[in-house]
């Protein structure tokens, strides 16, 4: 059971609590890079509790700071993006995007103290397709996690943001609980929807696969299996990745390569940034009554609120349309979607779920190691400044990579999970290497 302490602990994010400081040993995607543009509007960001804006300079640079002026507070979102910096509409004091004062307009020159003056600056880069922001100690800054994903051009790279209305650790955890997809996404689907030879057909006829766990250098893992035939068995792996990302089972192991980041924006909110190499992510089986299709989730058209970024149409507040009549025949949940089903699910407990009510079954271990995990995290870097798993070691996160295949019954999991893995590599960089 988590306590209520325990709980507190693992879903604050706020500056000086312990998880929010493990996550800011970590880098953070903030927003699409497509969100700013050069010389355009600034855009307020939600990370970690704290209010921020991005821009971006003439030169193409992108600029992560606190949104309060350093003189006198005033917000530089609604500051000039103008040649090399912004300036605030207040005073006209203007700064780059490392948060240096280029220019202190209303004070004489003599009186000029700009040179002592920093607006509070983040590190920030680019890569597929995303700003990502390092909010720890910036005169320490690691490597961009070496997760598989990133290593792909940026236009190979297939991205899905949206906005969820609860704690990141909620929405996370049901990316790791594998037995749901089977009732929320597919509970109407039966062993004839799939062809002959997908795997995902065992998922249908044993909706209540066992599950193995280990810890890992990046985090933990699952293996949920089921029997399949031929002395075979159906396995889903899956992983928790330090500091929120998943990769789910969501494709064919070999050529799937996906992540996702579940980044808190405050304690309620989370934004999820899905990136998956294009044409490796799973085709829906079933069809479009079935109410498992992945991408009708009409928008709302954004806003310049700190929460008004890629929101769904359909949410809490219209009960995410669900249609009871399809409820009854076709659609087991009633909502449409993938990731709505998922949306209303974890958004119904809470916005932050008071875990001392739950009763964990064996399908739940992987969530409680990981819970634990985190929390053993968590405290030994507030108590002993021991390093969270892979924050100085980004080259960990290479290990990881999820998916489904059918393996030898008597196959040890990790063993074949790790030499699949490595031999489905070495084929892709020869076939590279040949091209
Ligand atoms: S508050 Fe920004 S220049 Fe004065
Ligand atoms: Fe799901």
């Amino acid at each position: 059971m988590t306590s209520a302490r325990d709980n507190e602990t693992l879903t604050s994010v706020g500056p000086g609590t312990p998880m929010g400081e493990l996550m800011r040993r970590y880098w953070v995607p903030a927003a699409l890079s497509s969100e700013v543009t050069k010389d355009g509007d600034p855009l307020r960001l939600k990370l970690l509790c704290e209010d921020l804006i991005a821009f971006r300079d003439s030169s193409g640079r992108v600029g992560v700071m606190d949104h309060r002026c350093p003189h006198r507070c005033a917000s530089l979102f609604f500051g000039r993006n103008e040649e090399g910096g912004i300036r605030c509409v207040y005073h006209g004091w203007k700064f780059d995007v490392d948060g240096n004062c280029t220019d202190m307009a209303n004070v004489p020159p003599h009186q000029d103290f700009k040179h002592k003056v920093h607006a509070k600056a983040y590190r920030a880069e680019e890569r597929a397709g995303l700003i990502w922001v390092y909010m720890g100690d910036q005169a320490r800054v690691p490597a961009l996690p070496d997760l598989e994903v990133l290593q792909l051009d940026a236009d190979a790279v297939g991205i899905d943001v949206f906005q969820r209305e609860c704690n990141w650790l909620q929405a996370l955890e049901g990316d790791i609980d594998t037995s749901h997809v089977d009732f929320l996404h597919g509970g109407t689907r039966t062993v004839d929807d799939f062809p002959p030879d997908d795997p995902r057909r065992y998922g249908a006829i044993h909706r209540d696969p066992e599950y193995t766990i280990a810890e890992t250098d990046w985090g933990t893992m699952y293996g949920a299996h089921r029997p399949a035939d031929q002395g075979r068995r159906y396995w889903r792996v899956a992983h928790f990745l330090f500091p929120f990302w998943t990769m789910t089972p969501a494709g064919v192991f070999d050529t799937y390569i996906h992540a996702r980041a579940w980044v808190p924006m405050d304690d309620h909110h989370t934004m999820g940034f899905g990136l998956s190499k294009k044409g490796s992510r799973l085709t829906a089986i079933g069809n479009a009554k079935q109410g498992i299709a992945l991408h009708v989730e009409e928008r709302l058209p954004n806003t310049t609120d700190r929460f008004g970024r890629w929101r769904f149409a359909a949410n809490a507040r219209n009960d995410y349309r669900i249609d009871r009549a399809a409820q009854q025949s076709q659609i087991y949940s009633g909502i449409t979607g993938i990731t709505l089903q998922d949306q209303a699910m974890t958004e119904s407990m809470g916005e932050v779920v008071d875990r001392s009510l739950e009763h964990l079954a064996p399908s739940d271990r992987m969530i409680a190691v990981t819970r634990r995990r985190l929390l053993f995290a968590a405290q030994a870097l507030q108590k002993d400044a021991v390093a969270p798993p892979g924050a100085d070691e980004p080259g960990v996160f290479h290990g990881a990579r999820g998916g489904y295949y059918l393996a030898p019954e008597n196959a040890e999991w990790q063993d074949f999970y790790k030499e699949r893995l490595t031999s489905v590599r070495r084929q892709a960089s020869s076939a590279a290497a040949a091209e």
